[in-house]
Parts: C-alpha cells; structure tokens; sequence
C-alpha cells in the first residue's frame, strides 16, 4: 500500500515537472502554447497570477496607495486607489471613480489583464481610480474584535455590503477628494448599490454623482442559468454546508493550485475549464482572451459566506428584492415583522447608467428590465444600452478579449460627458 502511495506521489511529482518546464505562461494565440514556449517570440512569463492586487499595480508602471477604513460594524476594509496615469497631467484629474467588484472576486478584477484593465484605462485617462473591497473578500478580512475563523465573521449577507461597506468606502473617498464619486458596480456591486442607495437616499445621492451598472443585478428570477433548476435544493443542503465550512465557501470548487495543476497549460485543457464558468454565466468560446484567461482565471476569485450566497438564491427564488429571509419567526425578532425588509426602489435618488449583455445568462434582459421599470424616472436619464455583440456573457464584462472596442470605450466616452 505505502509503495503504492509513494510511487503514485513521485509519478505526480514528474508529471509536474513535465508540465512546468516552461516558464513562459501566456502566449498571444492559443496555437503559441502547443510550441515550444520559451522560445517562441509570442510567449513570454508573466508572474501577476500569484500577485496581490498593489503588486501587479506597482508592476503594470503605475502609482498605488492602501486605504482602510472600518464599518460601523467592525470590518476593517481596504480600499486601492490609482491617483493616476502613468504621467501627471495635472490639468488633466478628474473625479474620482469608485470599482466595486462582483461575487466571490476582490479589486483584483479591475487590474489583471495589463492595458485591457478598466482600472488602468480610467487611471489613463486622467480619473482617480479606488478600487472597493467587500468584507470577507482577500484584503478586507479584518474586524475589530472577530477573527476570520469565528462563524460570526462570516454572518453577513448581501444587505450588510450595502449598509455597511459601502457607505465607509464611499464617506472616505468623498472625505479625500472633496468630489462626488462616479459610481461602477459590476454585478454584486451593483446590488449592494441599490441597498445603500434606497436604505440612504439622500446620502447616497449627495456622494455619488452617477452609478454606471455593469450587468444590473437586484431582480434574478428570471435568470436563464442551469442553476436555476439547482438553486430550489440549495436551501436544503445550506444547513449542512454551513456546519462543515465554518460559513464562507471558496468561489470555485477547487483550490487554486489544483486549478493551475489541470487547467493549463494547454488550450484544451484552459476551455474545459471554462465549461462550469460558462454554464452559469453564458456559454460561448468567442470572447476568451488566449493571453490574459491564465492570469484571470485564477485571479477573479475569492471567498463567499454562506449566508451572502443564499441571500442570491432567495433573489432567484423569490422574485423580491428584499433583506434576508430568517423565516417568520426569526424575521420577527430581527426585523419587527414575519417578512424581511423590502428595498423599495421607489426611494432611489441617485442617478443610474444601465449596461447589460445580450448572453448574461444571470442578469438577462427581462431581470434587468424589470429592475429598471422600478426605478423613479429621475433615476434613469438614459436608455439602456446593450453591447453590441450577441456572445457577451455575465464574465466578459471583465475578461473579453474585445472589452475595449465592446464596453471599455464606452464606459470612457459615457464618464466624458459627466
Ligand atoms: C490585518 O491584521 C493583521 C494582523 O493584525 C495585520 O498584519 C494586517 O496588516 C491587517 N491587514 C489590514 C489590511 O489591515
Ligand atoms: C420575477 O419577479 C417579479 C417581481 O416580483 C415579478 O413581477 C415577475 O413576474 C417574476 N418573474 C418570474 C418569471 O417569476
Ligand atoms: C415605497 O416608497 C414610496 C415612496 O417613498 C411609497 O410611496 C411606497 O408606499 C413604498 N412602497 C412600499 C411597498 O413600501
């Protein structure tokens, strides 16, 4: 048995100095990677998939700064900021830009993919870039008097990103620069958007002067995703999950270094493991980045609590865009009444840019309709646009090899205008 074990481990052991030996990591076109890539000219090794969000910053030749600040309830959260491009151009800062990031992702997901990062676009373009951290996510696992291994660490939902974490972002930002803030939310950040903003609305609007929605996300029950038909058994295993994770759950099933172990580096290997990713979201091979989904893949993921998770599944669920659900009788003690809290978007003040894909299997056309025939009229002076490409999906938001001529652009010529 022991020989067994031991021959299986040198096997794996060769095995994975056959699959390093090279140490260039990206390649420019899926057909690089079957050369040999440390030769061949369009391949070449880029170390940011193991790098913390300042370090690829620092590395990518900009300027990084770390802000912290603590919510009402405790967590001490970081904030990035880009003040700016790779030049001064002191006649050129402009307002600063807020990034929230989406589910189970940090800030990272702004700066991971070198010049076709939003981050680094919007610092060149002359904008004060901060990037957001929500609780329980890589850079924001401080609290003042909870541990990250304490079940209560991990007892927040989607309501507290928007009661907590974003009104200390946004009260600092605002502190510093003086200047109401431009909002983007993609996805989770767009929801925790609408909770602030309707649990707050007139801080919420004296702080931000447009929320610009990437893939609008508070009505989900629309969602086309398979795991629609998953999500009605969730409430059942959740109970049990919970007990054996100690309530927060990695993004992806498997570990990181298991990832880098069977997903590259061969390009048939990288869109099998693209299958789960693209299930979920929307599925279509067309927009994958050969040179940056190394990189990306492993960066855009981050730890979820179980309860912020479920808080999802309810959305999908219930069809309401309301506070977590306890059940009557825990409901009761914590809200007063048998029904969680409503968010009522009638009291939204602040004004909203609508953006969504035709392939977001998770935010489809009807959830972010119905979203926006919600909202008061002085909310939404624009229509909503949709990026022209009928293969967009909920992930490409980040990660299209076309981002820029399909969405950054836009977003740039959109901010131009305020
Ligand atoms: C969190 O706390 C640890 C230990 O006290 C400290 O080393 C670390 O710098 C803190 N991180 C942040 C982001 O505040
Ligand atoms: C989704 O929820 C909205 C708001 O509660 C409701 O009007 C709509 O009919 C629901 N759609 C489906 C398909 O359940
Ligand atoms: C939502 O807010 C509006 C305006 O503040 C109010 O008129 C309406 O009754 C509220 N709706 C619910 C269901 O609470």
């Amino acid at each position: 048995m022991k020989f067994i074990v031991l021959c299986a481990i040198v096997i794996i052991a060769i095995s994975v100095k056959f699959f390093r030996k090279s140490s260039n990591n990206v390649c420019k076109t899926f057909e690089d990677y079957y050369s040999d890539r440390d030769t061949n000219k369009n391949c070449y090794h880029n170390p940011d998939h193991d790098l913390p969000t300042p370090e690829i910053v620092k590395r990518q030749g900009y300027p990084i700064e770390h802000h912290h600040v603590t919510t009402k309830d405790g967590y001490s959260l970081t904030m990035f900021r880009i003040p700016h491009g790779k030049t001064i151009n002191s006649n050129k800062i402009k307002k600063p830009v807020f990034l929230q990031h989406g589910l189970g992702s940090n800030s990272c997901c702004w700066i991971n993919r070198k010049e076709k990062s939003l981050g680094f676009i919007l610092a060149d373009e002359g904008y004060d870039v901060w990037m957001g951290n929500f609780r329980g996510s890589k850079y924001s696992k401080n609290h003042s008097h909870l541990s990250q291994d304490d079940f209560d660490f991990w007892d927040f939902s989607v309501h507290e990103h928007g009661i907590y974490d974003l009104p200390a972002q946004l009260a600092y930002v605002k502190s510093i620069t003086q200047q109401k803030i431009l909002y983007i939310g993609y996805s989770l950040g767009t929801m925790a958007m609408y909770i602030y903003g309707v649990s707050f609305p007139e801080q919420a609007k004296n702080q931000i002067q447009m929320f610009v929605n990437l893939a609008p996300s508070t009505y989900l029950n629309n969602t086309k995703s398979i795991l629609r038909h998953l999500i009605p058994y969730w409430p059942l295993a959740e109970p049990f999950v919970r007990r054996i994770t100690n309530g927060y759950m990695f993004a992806r099933i498997y570990p990181r270094e298991l990832l880098k172990l069977i997903c590259y580096p061969y390009p048939i290997q990288i869109k099998l493991c693209q299958i789960p990713d693209m299930i979920f979201a929307g599925f279509s091979y067309d927009h994958i980045d050969p040179e940056t989904i190394p990189i990306s893949f492993l960066q855009n993921v981050d730890w979820v609590s179980i309860k912020g998770f479920t808080h999802l599944c309810q959305f999908v669920l219930k069809g309401r865009f309301q506070s977590y659900d306890y059940g009557a009788e825990t409901n009761k003690e914590i809200y007063g009444s048998p029904d969680p809290v409503f968010y009522n978007l009638t009291k939204m003040k602040v004004p909203t840019y609508f953006i969504r894909a035709h392939n977001d299997l998770i935010t489809t056309k009807e959830n972010v309709e119905f979203l926006y025939n919600s909202l008061p009229k002085e909310t939404k002076p624009y229509n909503i646009y949709v990026v022209d490409d009928e293969n967009f999906n909920h992930y490409d938001f980040l990660t299209s090899k076309d981002v820029i001529p399909l969405l950054y652009n836009h977003i740039v010529e959109f901010l131009e205008k305020h």
